[in-house]
């Protein structure tokens, strides 16, 4: 027997595939993307007006489409300690929509490494979970979108996505992507596929970034996320 109102152990354990648009907060969640990339600014750049562009029709249609929600355990990483704090800085923000939408499903976050083997430097300063993708939770193809946590005073070392544009857009707290510039709540930042990145993120506060990554299906599927083999990442990672 089903389980459709999610009572409990009691009842059947078999994942039931609810549709998108009977998950209202998922629906809000996807809304403050889509609004976001309707909105934001492409501060003149042709290429950011394109990526914009490309992630909000490909997430109108997968939420018209009314996709399966796939039904992930939820679980914790060491950095999800900081979340709490995140939310706060996020509703106090300009993406406060986005903070306070994430919050209302954060009890179904499943949060991960991505990495068979996580540094152990990493391994209490950063999670990302999904919420859109070919994975899951929402279902969707051409795209997925998600979000990443970092401790205070975390160096995330240097990496690129092969046939992946990948945008962030920041939530809370302050940081860098290779030293260029300080990113505050609402800044996009474009990291084309291939382009190598390395982020820091400011002594005193956790940053919570949205992500949205187009490419290929294939890709999205596996990425094969892997940090970039340069001196320096190598002795970040402590290898
Ligand atoms: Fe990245």
């Amino acid at each position: 027997m089903s389980d459709p109102y999610h009572l409990g152990a009691a009842a059947d354990l078999t994942p039931v595939p609810d549709q998108l648009h009977d998950s209202p907060s998922w629906v809000y969640l996807l809304r403050e993307f889509e609004k976001h990339y309707r909105l934001g600014s492409d501060g003149g750049s042709r290429a950011i007006r394109a990526h914009r562009r490309r992630v909000r029709e490909t997430l109108t249609a997968v939420i018209d489409a009314n996709p399966a929600i796939a039904q992930r355990d939820p679980s914790t990483r060491p950095v999800t300690a900081h979340l709490p704090r995140a939310f706060d800085l996020g509703k106090a923000g300009v993406l406060s929509g986005m903070a306070r939408a994430l919050e209302r499903v954060s009890d179904r976050l499943s949060w991960e490494y991505g990495y068979q083997k996580v540094p152990r430097a990493l391994e209490k300063k950063y999670a990302y979970c999904e919420i859109a993708g070919p994975q899951g939770p929402v279902r969707a193809e051409r795209l997925v979108l998600g979000f990443v946590l970092f401790a205070p005073n975390t160096t995330y070392p240097q990496h690129s996505h092969h046939e992946i544009e990948e945008s962030y857009v920041s939530v809370s707290g302050a940081w860098s992507e290779n030293e260029t510039a300080v990113h505050a709540p609402g800044s996009l930042i474009l990291n084309r596929p291939g382009e190598e990145h390395r982020i820091t993120t400011g002594r005193f506060d956790p940053v919570l970034l949205a992500y949205a990554w187009v490419g290929p299906d294939e890709r999205l599927s596996a990425p094969g996320m892997k940090f970039s083999r340069t001196r320096k990442a190598r002795m970040e990672q402590g290898i």
